[in-house]
């Protein structure tokens, strides 16, 4: 399973790639507006730092001003991927930016039938926004389990992203139903590697180590 740090904190994205955890990065214009930086600057900074996927959305609300928008992202990098969002103009973009071999990352997906349009019009990834879905109360991850399903039944290469993640329990759940990519804000990632009896365990060890006579 790939991890995508979502942000456009480059501080974060750094701490981040450290790790050796992270394939790649997701932004938004929310997460850039919240850098308070331009967004060329920003954005050529993730771009260096990351070899891997690097989406970046367009905000054009037709398919030509996205496909001409998206022909500007990719110079930011090779590894950029372009977001759309997931309307029929969005649809229609993806297959004009696929025809120019760029590709393309279908967001703000909130049901299964809607990844199945992405997949047929040939996007690289879909991003269903789990946490958005669950904040109304129908559950994201039923949404991941429906889409992977759709998915592996018409053998469709575009892999599912899941985004808007806000737990680990999201992060495990989208593992056991065999989701691609997670992408999920620093935080999130941290929590990941955290557990309490661990903790205690390196407090304990510690602690008995320090009776060890004659060490090393
Ligand atoms: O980048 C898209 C998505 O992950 C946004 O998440 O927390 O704003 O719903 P959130």
């Amino acid at each position: 399973m790939k991890f995508f740090i979502d942000s456009a904190d480059i501080q974060e994205i750094r701490e981040a790639h450290s790790l050796g955890l992270i394939d790649g990065v997701t932004t938004n214009p929310s997460l850039i507006a919240k850098t308070g930086r331009g967004f060329g600057e920003v954005v050529g900074e993730i771009c260096s730092l990351v070899a891997g996927p690097v989406s970046l959305e367009t905000v054009s609300r037709d398919a030509a001003g996205m496909a001409r928008e998206g022909e500007g992202l990719v110079r930011y990098g090779k590894n950029v991927v372009v977001k759309v969002p997931m309307t029929t103009e969005g649809l229609k973009a993806v297959r004009l930016l696929g025809e120019r071999g760029i590709k393309t990352n279908v967001t703000l997906c909130f049901s299964p039938v809607q990844a199945l349009l992405a997949a047929k019009a040939g996007a690289a990834y879909i991003s269903p926004f789990v946490g958005r879905l669950d904040d109304v109360s129908q559950s994201g991850m039923d949404v991941i389990g429906q889409i992977v399903k759709i998915y592996a039944n018409y053998k469709f290469t575009t892999e599912v992203l899941v985004a808007s993640i806000r737990n680990p329990i999201h992060v495990l759940t989208a593992a056991l139903m065999g989701a691609h990519v997670a992408t999920m804000p620093f935080a999130v990632i941290k929590q990941l590697a955290q557990h309490p009896l661990t903790d205690i365990g390196v407090e304990r060890f510690l602690k008995d180590w320090e009776k060890v006579p004659n060490k090393f």
